[in-house]
């Protein structure tokens, strides 16, 4: 996945822009190691594979411990899906767990992020009323 990001920045013209580097996203450490620290913060998909709402909360504080002033969060959240029975009963995560897709409403994310201490921009949901991209500045 960072090698085909790193191909993909490259074929942009944006190498010099973008970094990839592995980290543990869960984990404050790795975050503040990031230098200099990113002004855009991309958080898509994740959220949704945490089933420990304290996880998310924990993980938006880290974020915006080191998002600099004037950055910006977006994030997804996922509010239905219609395979989450076939998800939970079927379908293996990465681990070979069941696979649950912790759905939160859109109200709920957006109350966590200004307890964050972000600053709420804009929610965007798409057609079908599923998935939502939740912007914020730092
Ligand atoms: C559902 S995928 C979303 C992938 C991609 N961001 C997207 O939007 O299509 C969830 C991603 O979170 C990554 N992930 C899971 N736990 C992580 C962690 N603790 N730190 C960083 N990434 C993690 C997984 O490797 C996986 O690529």
């Amino acid at each position: 996945m960072l090698t085909r990001g790193k191909h993909l920045a490259a074929h942009l013209g944006l190498s010099r822009q973008v970094r990839y580097e592995r980290c543990d996203a869960t984990h404050p450490d790795g975050l503040q190691s990031l230098s200099p620290p990113p002004d855009l913060v991309v958080v898509s998909g994740f959220y949704e594979t945490l089933t420990d709402d304290a996880a998310v909360c924990r993980s938006l504080l880290d974020l915006r411990a080191i998002l600099p002033a004037g950055g910006t969060l977006l994030l997804t959240t996922q509010v239905w899906h219609p395979w989450l029975a076939l998800a939970a009963n079927v379908l293996p995560d990465r681990h070979g767990k069941p696979w649950i897709i912790s759905v939160r409403s859109l109200a709920r994310m957006e109350r966590w992020v200004r307890e964050a201490g972000f600053c709420h921009r804009q929610s965007h949901m798409e057609p079908h009323g599923w998935h939502a991209v939740i912007e914020c500045t730092g």
